[in-house]
């Protein structure tokens, strides 16, 4: 995509910025956002920043019957000096483009993308919250917007970029929470979308979520589709146990989401000199550990909650506890040094933020 200009349109009319003391979870939107269209003749074009503000779209454009469309989360943090930090945006933009190819969506200019990204976020400046264990989350998407009901892939799209001032993910904040083991619906299979940041992985969650919270547990377990037996994610997020001392997460098959944290998790635990493992790892090889007195913590990781306890395991009907449910050293230290690094206040050693 040759550089193009950026129109900036402000918004005149100023919305109410929430209580930063009761923010939730994308409830809640900023004065502009940024847009971009695609077509097959012209590729991505006309960039620009307007007033936050509905679409309108054909009824027959493609999103809405074949799902073809794919999305980013990153946050913005302002620092106690009043910079605005970005943790890895490079990483998300060039996941999304990984994502996009997985769903036949051409790929934008990731360097070009967090250019207006850092336009849009220096326009609605104020709305990055500064309350502790508050942000500014950042979710680009892109969707099919080509009136036709034919199974392919969408000549036109759009690409755009919103913003939310946000709160802790979960309400529990980083305290430890009880998860369904699923041994019923699972979320991705090999060959298919589940390494992909795409809609219908999440929407396709809901029903096992449902149980989850019907046998009384925060978040599901989800296990690998052809044996149920391996552990792949967390809810909405990648996970990692500590056993004997090492540090194990799921290894990335295609069905496993590429996290940003979990990524991150991994560099900082070597920069530590810690013992880290990407393998498979079977829910019988997690409760015998846990039986033997080996498991020290299990945590989940992601954008949204940072890092997540698991302080229950339910599994066909038996709960096992881990860690007494509170809180490891291993996943705090974690949480305190990530979103130190994110809020600007330690060190960032390996050169994180942006
Ligand atoms: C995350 O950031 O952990 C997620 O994937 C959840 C998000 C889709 C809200």
């Amino acid at each position: 995509m040759a550089h193009q200009a950026l129109e900036v349109m402000t918004a005149t009319h100023h919305k109410t910025k929430p209580d930063p003391e009761t923010l939730q979870f994308g409830k809640t939107f900023t004065d502009h956002m940024f847009i971009m269209d695609y077509s097959s003749e012209n590729g991505w074009h006309s960039p620009r920043i307007i007033p936050y503000q509905p679409l309108t779209l054909d009824p027959a454009a493609m999103i809405y019957h074949y799902g073809q469309t794919v999305f980013e989360g990153l946050k913005a943090y302002r620092t106690d000096d009043d910079r605005i930090l970005l943790f890895r945006p490079d990483e998300n933009f060039k996941r999304l483009n990984r994502s996009s190819d997985r769903l036949s969506i051409p790929d934008i200019d990731e360097k070009m993308v967090l250019e207006y990204l850092s336009e849009l976020l220096k326009l609605d400046k104020d709305w990055i919250p500064t309350y502790e264990g508050t942000s500014l989350y950042i979710r680009p998407f892109i969707i099919a917007t080509e009136p036709n009901l034919s199974v392919a892939p969408s000549t036109t799209y759009k690409f755009m970029i919103i913003l939310s001032p946000v709160g802790s993910y979960y309400k529990e904040g980083i305290a430890p929470v009880g998860i369904y083991v699923e041994d019923e619906y699972t979320r991705a299979a090999l060959g298919g979308t589940g390494m992909a940041k795409t809609a219908g992985n999440y929407s396709a969650a809901y029903k096992a979520q449902d149980k989850a919270t019907a046998h009384g547990q925060a978040q599901v377990l989800w296990l690998d589709s052809s044996e149920k037996k391996y552990v792949e994610e967390v809810g909405s997020m990648n996970v990692f146990f500590k056993i004997d001392g090492e540090i194990i997460t799921p290894s990335l098959s295609g069905s496993i989401l590429e996290g940003i944290t979990r990524k991150s998790i991994i560099e900082l635990l070597k920069s530590w000199g810690e013992q880290v493992t990407e393998r498979r790892i079977s829910i019988d090889e997690i409760l015998n550990a846990v039986r033997e007195g080996r498991l020290e913590e299990a945590f989940g990781t992601g954008t949204a909650a940072v890092i997540s306890p698991i302080g229950e395991l339910s599994w066909k009907g038996e709960k096992t506890l881990i860690n007494q449910r509170e809180t490891g050293s291993l996943s705090r230290k974690l949480y305190e040094t990530l979103t130190g690094i994110q809020k600007g206040r330690i060190e960032d050693p390996l050169h994180w933020t942006y």
